[in-house]
């Protein structure tokens, strides 16, 4: 087996990205890009799984390049390329989705929220997702795959499915397993609205998100409407057992100023939620608008994000076709 490690992630251009894609995945992706071979993808035959108007697609799919550029991501260190431009991607899906078994898709909670009452009107697509999850992944031989803890199910579904193709064409070692690297302590932002849903482009209400492009203005007004506690901050993490609201709030301060929650807690337990709230927004708006900043300057030279992508495409191509020709050969196609 190849020892070398390669991490790869992906992220849907489905719209605007938000401070839980920024802390649960592109951070990561950037502290990694100088400890190992990154590969990161804007997944766009991901997001065609439920409908997307086709201009916003191509739009979106620059705008999340942006994004990755604007978070820190450099194109000269990792491989920045659309999913839909490396063609094995959707080849090996098709061999995995013979390698994975209905009982193991049907586990899937995620298909499970986003198809919602009427399964029968979900797209196929939408139930197969996670074996093309698998595929990107298995494509490069990645080792290591950074996201956020919704990931975590997919992950061990694309762990499962690697092992039962090494054992069905009998060669161990072949795909590695590849481990997901969660954030330890904030794997998963909530909703500013309720928290014990997570934060997500999807949902409906604006107020429940901080979008990495919002103004000032917006990040303090959306802080200042976000669900809290009416009693004053407690002393200790097990006093906001119930209280998802302020522990997330919380949890999303200690992440972005480097304390630790017990340090934050001890500083700040008898105060008000209205004194946490002018802090987190303060550092929120110093952290965040720089970036949405960055996110508009490059918008605006679309050929400089397409050639970044093209450049992108060759080289994760030329990984891609190496590994395809094996698999092939260990399928049995000629
Ligand atoms: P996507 O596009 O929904 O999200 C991109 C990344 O952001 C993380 N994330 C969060 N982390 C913490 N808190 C949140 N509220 C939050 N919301 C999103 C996600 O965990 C993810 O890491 N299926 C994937 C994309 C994908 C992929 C892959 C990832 C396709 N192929 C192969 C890894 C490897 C998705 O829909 O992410």
């Amino acid at each position: 087996m190849s020892k070398k490690k390669i991490v790869f992630s992906g992220v849907q251009p489905t719209g605007n990205l938000h401070l839980g894609n920024y802390l649960g995945a592109l951070k990561n992706f950037v502290s990694l890009q100088s400890k190992m071979q990154c590969i990161y993808c804007v997944v766009d035959l991901h997001a065609i799984t439920t409908f997307q108007k086709p201009d916003e697609l191509k739009k979106n799919v620059l705008e999340t390049v942006a994004s990755f550029l604007a978070a820190g991501l450099n194109p000269e260190k990792s491989i920045i390329f659309n999913q839909s431009a490396v063609p094995g991607h959707a080849e090996l899906s098709w061999i995995l989705n013979c390698v994975s078994r209905v009982g193991w898709l049907n586990r899937m909670t995620q298909f499970k929220d986003k198809a919602g009452s009427d399964k029968e009107k979900a797209s196929v697509g939408l139930y197969i997702y996670p074996n093309l999850m698998a595929a990107d992944i298995l494509l490069y031989k990645a080792t290591h795959v950074p996201v956020g803890a919704d990931q975590k199910q997919h992950l061990e579904l694309s762990r499962d499915i690697a092992q039962k193709f090494n054992n069905d064409f009998n060669c161990r070692d072949f795909f590695p397993l590849p481990e997901p690297l969660i954030q330890k302590n904030i794997s998963r932002v909530m909703s500013l609205r309720d928290g014990t849903k997570k934060m997500s482009k999807s949902e409906e209400s604006d107020y429940s998100r901080i979008n990495l492009q919002d103004s000032a203005d917006e990040i303090m007004k959306k802080i200042k409407k976000a669900k809290s506690d009416s009693e004053q901050i407690p002393d200790s993490l097990k006093s906001l057992e119930n209280k998802p609201e302020a522990l997330n709030l919380i949890n999303i301060y200690s992440e972005i100023s480097k304390v630790n929650l017990e340090k934050v807690l001890n500083e700040m337990s008898g105060k008000e939620y209205s004194f946490l709230k002018t802090k987190l927004a303060e550092i929120l708006v110093s952290e965040i608008t720089p970036i949405g900043k960055e996110i508009k300057k490059l918008l605006q030279d679309r050929s400089h994000l397409e050639a970044i992508l093209k450049k992108g495409k060759r080289k994760a191509s030329i990984i891609a076709e190496e590994n395809l020709k094996n698999i092939r050969e260990k399928v049995g196609l000629i």
